[in-house]
């Protein structure tokens, strides 16, 4: 039986504690704020930044919203984005992902001004995390980083396996891993006797995106298992990328979907917004 470990409860304290932190720069006369960006209308996306414009809200974030149309070229976008980096009331900009076809993400990140990059995709801000000497983490792996250490859970000399490497997700999470010195594999759609490698894995990270892809026969005995995925099962049902009904039993701990990585993601996203808005005006 895992201990099953509590994203929203987690998250909760970590908002309290942005909230605190917005409550002590408003004295000071700075509100963070945070523009989103989103262009089309994919369902997931509106879901995503509905809930971030919501959280920012309840902590005492600005936050505005940019809707664009599907159509939007990637001239007006850009225009947009230094448009925000230029203005003093916006701490942080968030463009969600995916972009509709034909708009090229990378071209948009990169005119993001990195001290504004509260995703932490720009490539002067992933540089600094492969040095381990940075202002913000991608906020999903960043949010897991902040559930292990609630449950004092150390990284420490331990078989850690990442499946999935994105950028946002898979290779960020295996250099927060490996900067807590744990040993660190990587597996990805190509990996060779994928379970061999996963049931080695003390700590188990499951970013792929497929539901339920983890069985109970890929996992040891006592791992901890932390699942990223948010996926429909086959009724439609929300489910992870690990079979929880068949791994829960085998792990020492859990992270449920919904209600485990899935709330820590927006709570660091308000974190970065909150020391973002500090660096830009130069507050401890
Ligand atoms: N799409 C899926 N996850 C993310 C995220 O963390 N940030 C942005 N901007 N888009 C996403």
């Amino acid at each position: 039986m895992a201990q099953i470990i509590d994203g929203k409860g987690v998250a909760a304290q970590v908002r309290a504690d942005v909230a605190k932190e917005v409550a002590r720069l408003k004295e000071r006369g700075v509100t963070p704020g945070l523009a989103v960006i989103v262009v089309g209308d994919d369902p997931a996306s509106r879901i995503y930044v509905n809930n971030k414009k919501k959280a920012c809200a309840e902590v005492g974030i600005y936050s505005e919203e940019h809707a664009l149309a599907a159509d939007t070229t990637l001239d007006e976008l850009i225009a947009l984005v230094r448009a925000l980096n230029s203005r003093g009331d916006i701490s942080g900009i968030l463009c969600q992902l995916p972009l509709p076809n034909g708009l090229d993400d990378r071209a948009v990140i990169e005119n993001i001004a990195p001290i504004k990059d509260v995703d932490a995709f720009h490539p002067a801000n992933v540089g600094r995390i492969m040095l381990g000497d940075y202002h913000f983490l991608p906020c999903t792996p960043a949010g897991i980083m902040e559930l292990l250490h609630h449950y004092g859970i150390s990284a420490e000399g331990k078989e850690c396996v990442v499946v999935g490497r994105s950028n946002i997700v898979g290779k960020p999470m295996s250099m927060l891993l490996l900067h807590e010195n744990g040993t660190v594999t990587t597996c990805h759609s190509r990996t060779r006797d994928l379970k061999s490698v996963t049931a080695r894995a003390d700590i188990l990270v499951a970013a792929v995106g497929k539901p339920k892809f983890i069985t109970g026969d890929m996992v040891k005995d006592g791992a901890v298992v932390i699942d990223v995925g948010m996926d429909r099962d086959e009724n439609g049902k929300l489910c992870g990328d690990v079979d929880f009904a068949a791994v829960e039993p085998k792990a020492s701990y859990i992270t449920p979907v919904p209600g485990g990585v899935g709330p820590m993601t927006i709570a660091m996203l308000l974190k970065n917004t909150v020391t973002a808005a500090k660096i830009q005006n130069m507050i401890d």
